[in-house]
């Protein structure tokens, strides 16, 4: 497939057909992944191939009740855990959560239900003591950290779509933090970027929606005029 037509498709997969990926594949992707850039090449990511049913449903479990507030907090029209926003409006969403919680309950489950039994599991770490964190004494939300460890996320997305796989970077795992990494025996010194699922996708998006270049870009100030292909 061509490079750009991968970068414009590469959409979430979220459904999986049941084939086992093996460990082989699994290894090659991280073995792809790695060449992914980092501050000062540090390589601060590690990840853990959760196997253990016992571990996959501990996962799952820890999992939900984020997802639960994530749709009750979005379903008030508020962007979830935003570092900017009305945070007194997201408090009073929340307490939505055990209710959505309920009307979940009552189907058979989708994606976060079902987190368990997706053919591959991967938790995603950070290193603490490998992070360039230049935003670190900010006094604002800090971000950079960040950026040494999601380009290697997304190189094993795409390296699984060259394998015909798909997947799901997903982050709600990470408000029960210290009890997934309880969970891993996982040292002080390590965070938890993500929770990733993959496997074979049962369909694939076939347009991805997203802003336009002039949505987002714009010339020599960050109130300036928005960049155009054809400029001013
Ligand atoms: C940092 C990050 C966190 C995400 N967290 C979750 C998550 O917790 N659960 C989930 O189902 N999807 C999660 N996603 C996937 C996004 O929902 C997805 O990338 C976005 O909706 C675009 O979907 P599309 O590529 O299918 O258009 C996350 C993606 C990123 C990059």
């Amino acid at each position: 497939m061509e490079l750009q037509e991968v970068l414009r498709s590469t959409g979430a997969v979220r459904e999986f057909t049941p084939e086992a990926v093996p460990d082989e594949t699994v290894w090659r992707l991280l073995d792809t992944a790695r060449f992914a850039p980092s501050g000062g090449n540090r390589q601060g990511w590690r990840v853990v191939v959760v196997k253990d049913p016992a571990i996959r449903a501990r996962l799952r479990e820890l999992y939900l009740p984020a997802w639960y507030e994530y749709l009750a907090i979005s379903s008030a029209g508020l962007v979830p855990w935003a570092p900017v926003t009305d945070r007194a409006a997201e408090a009073e969403a929340a307490r939505g959560a055990p209710q959505v919680a309920v009307a979940a309950g009552r189907g058979e489950g989708g994606f976060a239900e079902n987190l368990d039994k997706v053919p591959v599991l991967l938790v995603l770490l950070a290193d603490f003591r490998a992070l360039a964190a230049v935003d670190r004494d900010f006094e604002r939300y800090t971000l950079v950290g960040g950026a040494s460890i999601y380009p290697f996320a997304w190189s094993l997305l795409l390296a699984a779509r060259e394998e015909g796989l798909g997947g799901v970077l997903t982050t709600m795992a990470v408000r029960a933090e210290p009890e997934v990494k309880e969970l891993l025996g996982a040292g002080p010194e390590l965070a938890v970027a993500g929770v990733m699922a993959l496997g074979r996708p049962t369909r694939r998006a076939t347009r991805l929606k997203r802003g336009a270049v002039e949505s987002f870009a714009t010339v020599d100030r960050a109130d300036g005029p928005a960049f155009t292909a054809t400029g001013p």
